[in-house]
This record gives structure tokens, sequence and C-alpha cells, in this order.
């Protein structure tokens, strides 16, 4: 783990998804924001050097951030390398994209899985703060992603959105999206919800779940409807998470 000091009190969080990209400089105190995030769209196609310039124009819009940046993708992660593309140019597959961007932007960048970032930032400063045992956090969006969190400590890459139930791969049920285009009633997607953790539950046995996606917001409205054993809660850091799970990162992992 990094000392504490002033470059990385300040350090940098990209959040690249398959529409947009954002970035801010996080108070890693406060687990937040330290100053407005700035966004913009993907670039089409989303390559991996298109994505390195689109870094480098937000990194000189914040000028509050130095030291360590974390950036979250929509896919695998091994020691810097990207090995899956759900949602972005398949080019990525086998980049190292530590490498790509830490040469681009001049700066120490470690690159991970956005619902990995998401989970550790929950863990952290978010639902899940304190909690021992082992946490699932799951993103519910355009598809599923997951983060294993155990005391405290993040089991990178279980992409648990992927799992196979009944013949299909669960995200293709029960993500956001899914909820989305088939117009499903808040009482049907939860049934299928209850499907998914009901799973997870029976493989896992976790003390809690926390649910996370832009989708959370709404979680009155499905939550109470998931028939499970398990505690189930909304995520607390909603669309910051996976900016403020990346910074943290880079800056427990700067070199
Ligand atoms: C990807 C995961 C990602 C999740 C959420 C899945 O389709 O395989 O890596 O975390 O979507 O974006």
């Amino acid at each position: 783990m990094a000392t504490r000091n002033e470059s990385t009190d300040r350090p940098c969080g990209i959040d690249f998804g398959g529409t947009g990209i954002k970035a801010a400089a996080v108070d890693l105190e406060a687990g937040d924001f330290a100053a407005d995030r700035v966004r913009t769209r993907t670039p089409d196609p989303s390559t991996p050097e298109a994505v390195a310039e689109v870094f480098v124009e937000l990194l000189g819009q914040l000028p509050q951030s130095h030291g360590p940046v974390g950036v979250t993708v929509p896919g695998v992660v091994r020691q810097g390398v990207v090995h899956s593309a759900a949602n972005i140019h398949k080019s990525w597959i086998g980049t190292d994209a530590d490498a790509l961007f830490t040469s681009a932007t001049g700066r120490d960048v470690h690159v991970m899985n956005d619902a990995d970032a998401a989970g550790l930032a929950e863990v952290r400063y978010g639902a899940a703060r304190g909690r021992r045992g082992l946490v699932i956090v799951t993103t519910l969006g355009t598809g599923i992603g997951s983060a294993l969190v155990h005391d405290g400590v993040l089991v990178p890459n279980s992409e648990l959105g992927h799992l196979q139930i009944d013949g299909r791969a669960a995200e293709t049920r029960a993500a956001n999206s899914v909820r989305e285009s088939e117009n499903l009633s808040w009482e049907h997607w939860a049934g299928r919800l209850t499907t998914y953790y009901r799973t997870l539950e029976e493989l896992f046995s976790p003390e809690l779940f926390v649910v996370g996606g832009g989708v959370s917001k709404k979680a009155d409205e499905f939550l109470p409807l998931i028939d499970i054993e398990t505690e189930i809660v909304p995520a607390a850091l909603l669309n910051k998470a996976g900016i403020v799970g990346a910074a943290l990162y880079a800056a427990e992992s700067a070199r």
C-alpha cells in the first residue's frame, strides 16, 4: 500500500464505458469527488489508441488531480491486460492497458474491471463499509457486473453476470437493459432477480448483497420484491462508485 502523501491524496478515477468516459479527482479521505466530474462521449470506434487520446484531454481538464490514475473497463483485467470486451471495441482484448495509458498520459495508470471498482468503493466507503465476511456487489446495467470482497479484500474478475442459469448467461435475462428492452414490470424483473440471487446464495453463502448500477436509485421499486434469505441493500455511492473505487485502487497500487 502506498504511504499517504500529497501525490496520492488526489488521484484520479476514470470510468470508461460503452457510451461515455467520465473522470474526476478523488478525495480518498472522504471517498468522494474532490471537484466536479468531467465527461465526454466514448470515441467511435473505441479503440485503445482513440481512448488514450481522450484520457489525455480529460486529465488536462482536471488540474486538481495529480498522482496515480485508476481506470475502469467493462471487461476482465489481469495485471493491467484486458481479456474480454463486452461493450467496447474487440481490439481491447490482449491490450496491456496499464502500459498504453501510462505511456500516453505520463501518469501512473492502473486499470481494473468496472464492477470490481464499484465493489471496492462500496466496501470502503459505502453500503458495505466495515462489513466482514463475503460481500457480493452486483451492478445491474447493460450487463451484470460483480465484485467479490472478503474481509475488505477484493477477489477480482468474478464475472458472475455470465453465470449460466437454465442454459443462459444470467445477464441476458436479468440485466437492467433487459428489463428496459422487454418492458418488464418491476414484479416480473424481481422474479428473475430472485432466481439470480438465489443461485448466488447457494454457491457463495455471502453475508450481504449490494446492488448497484443506475437503476439502484429506484431500489424501493424492486429490492423489497427480491425473495432471498441474505440481506440485500442498494449501493450508496451510485454513479460515483466506479471512479472512486478506481482512484483508490490506483493509489494503493501506486508504483
Ligand atoms: C462484463 C463484465 C462487466 C459487466 C458490467 C459484463 O458483460 O463481462 O466484465 O463488469 O458487464 O459492465
